[in-house]
């Protein structure tokens, strides 16, 4: 068993603890929000807070992660009501959706540590790649972000209709509440 905490959950991986992360996350907790995009560290989408770093969990084995805090998109907030969430929103800075998980892993990195990053930080922060290209979007995203991390300006914008995230959590089992079926998804 290899023991981790995430999304604030115990978790014991009965896996290879060369598994990457990735893997056990998507596949054994059922988290699907974290993407296989290239498997190999470049493109991103895989990103997870790992003791508060985002880092690629295609290349964390989860022998490697043993014993740490794991965030994933789902823990990010449950309703979608993270600064950066409501600003990619906000920005429309989602078009096909496929890096936005690891780009707001990413986003929400950056301001834990920089709460107002000027452009050059922002990009070099988030190098994740976006097939569609919404990156002067994401700019923006991140600016405003920060600007409702530290209240200097409020987004009142709800989740989009019809897609409660009650319902979300049905198909999508890894995001159900405290209570329900295991949001951890232990394997065994
Ligand atoms: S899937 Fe991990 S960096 Fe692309
Ligand atoms: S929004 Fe489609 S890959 Fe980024």
């Amino acid at each position: 068993m290899t023991a981790m905490t995430v999304n604030e959950r115990p978790v014991d991986f009965d896996m290879d603890p060369d598994t990457p992360l990735l893997h056990a996350l998507r596949d054994a907790a059922n988290l699907t929000g974290t993407k296989y995009g290239c498997g190999v560290g470049d493109c991103g989408a895989c990103m997870v807070l790992v003791d508060g770093e985002a880092l690629r969990s295609c290349l964390v084995t989860i022998g490697e992660a043993e014993g740490r805090f794991i965030t994933t998109i789902e823990g990010l907030s449950r309703d979608r009501s993270h600064p950066v969430q409501q600003a990619l929103v906000a920005e429309q800075a989602i078009q096909c959706g496929f890096c936005t998980p690891g780009i707001a892993i990413a986003a929400a990195s950056l301001l834990r540590g920089n709460p107002d990053p000027i452009e050059a930080q922002i990009r070099e922060a988030i190098p994740n790649l976006c097939r569609c290209g919404v990156y002067p979007r994401l700019v923006r995203a991140v600016q405003r972000a920060a600007r409702v991390g530290s209240r200097r300006e409020r987004i009142s914008a709800a989740p989009a209709p019809g897609i409660d995230p009650q319902d979300a959590a049905r198909a999508v089992p890894g995001m159900r509440a405290e209570g329900a079926d295991p949001q951890g998804g232990t394997s065994d």
